[in-house]
């Protein structure tokens, strides 16, 4: 069985035989709801930042397995503020099994990995949200469109969604473009460890009418992230002509599927008839998140059990 690095704070954890693991765990998964790896075990879910889809298919997703989650917002703790982050990662591994965490500042997941002697999983930070996008993968290939690539054009800000796009087309080949206005592209390093792993086609385009034809895929996400509402509406000027329309639509071509992380912005970075359209995967996508989320915790915790089970039966020998 293939080893996971003992945290997922992004897709470059993973190798491309991993992520295959994943998805086939994840489908078996989605048909057998009885199998009970985490039975005994626990999870702490910090949330710094509101959640729907993440915090509940956590929580769902721990609670089939057989563990037992507990939500903490970053009120209740203080992370950082009230206790330093390197204590919280220390005292909590004596409690509980895993932690999940959403948070604005990437450097903390990696403070809570390196005190933690527990997986650490990343819920989405202001750099990446590589859960989301290994959800958006999978609802790909249960759509029968995955292939060596495949050209997904996201539309819009270069954030953290579309950095851990970026990480995912350095460890699978994809044509990944990116169509945003000059100023708002990804991270740096991110890109250039992207382009550096030369396996996938990148490129980032200003025109998003040119760079969404022939695509097996369109995505967007909001314009201002969780973290940037100050900047809202000087984002909405800029961002205006990146809208995902009908107009743009029909120039991606009936094959495009939509798709977008969510919480959508129908009226801004989508209308409402593309969100909701024929061409339109959004919530297969969403449910996605509870299928891979199981099968990447299973990684990371249900193999443990298993070698602490038998670490136990051998001491006893
Ligand atoms: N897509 C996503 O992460 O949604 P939430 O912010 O609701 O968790
Ligand atoms: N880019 C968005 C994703 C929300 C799931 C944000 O960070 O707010």
């Amino acid at each position: 069985m293939i080893e996971m690095k003992n945290d997922f704070l992004s897709i470059l954890d993973l190798t491309r035989d991993e992520l295959e693991e994943i998805f086939v765990l994840a489908d078996a998964l989605k048909h057998d709801n009885t199998y009970r790896p985490m039975l005994g075990q626990s999870a702490v879910l910090i949330f710094q930042k509101p959640s729907l889809r993440t915090r509940v298919s956590f929580e769902v997703g721990i609670s089939q397995l057989g563990g037992h989650p507990t939500f903490l917002s970053h009120e209740a703790i203080g992370i950082g503020t009230r206790e330093k982050t390197s204590d919280v990662a220390q005292l909590l591994s004596r409690y509980v099994n895993l932690i999940v965490a959403r948070v604005f500042d990437h450097g903390m997941l990696q403070e809570m990995a390196q005190y933690a002697t527990i997986p650490v999983v990343n819920a989405l930070s202001d750099l990446s949200h590589p859960c989301q996008v290994m959800a958006d993968i999978y609802t790909i290939r249960q759509h029968n469109r995955l292939r060596e690539g495949l050209k997904v054009v996201f539309v819009g800000d270069g954030n953290n969604v579309v950095n851990s796009w970026l990480e995912l087309a350095a460890i699978y080949p994809i044509h990944f473009v990116l169509a945003c206005p000059k100023g708002f592209e990804p991270n740096a390093g991110i890109f250039k460890k992207a382009e550096q792993a030369g396996l996938s086609r990148i490129e980032i385009k200003e025109d998003p009418i040119s760079a969404v034809r022939g695509a097996d895929v369109v995505y967007t996400d909001v314009w201002a992230s969780m973290g940037q509402e100050a900047e809202a509406e000087a984002r909405k000027k800029v961002f205006a002509p990146y809208q995902m329309n009908a107009k743009m639509m029909s120039e991606a071509g009936p094959q495009a599927m939509v798709m977008h992380c969510l919480p959508a912005h129908r009226g801004e970075e989508i209308t409402a008839e593309v969100l909701e359209g024929p061409q339109s995967i959004v919530f297969d996508e969403a449910e996605n998140r509870l299928h891979i989320q199981k099968a990447i915790l299973v990684k990371l915790t249900g193999n443990a059990v298993v070698v602490r089970t038998l670490e136990h039966r051998n001491h006893n020998l």
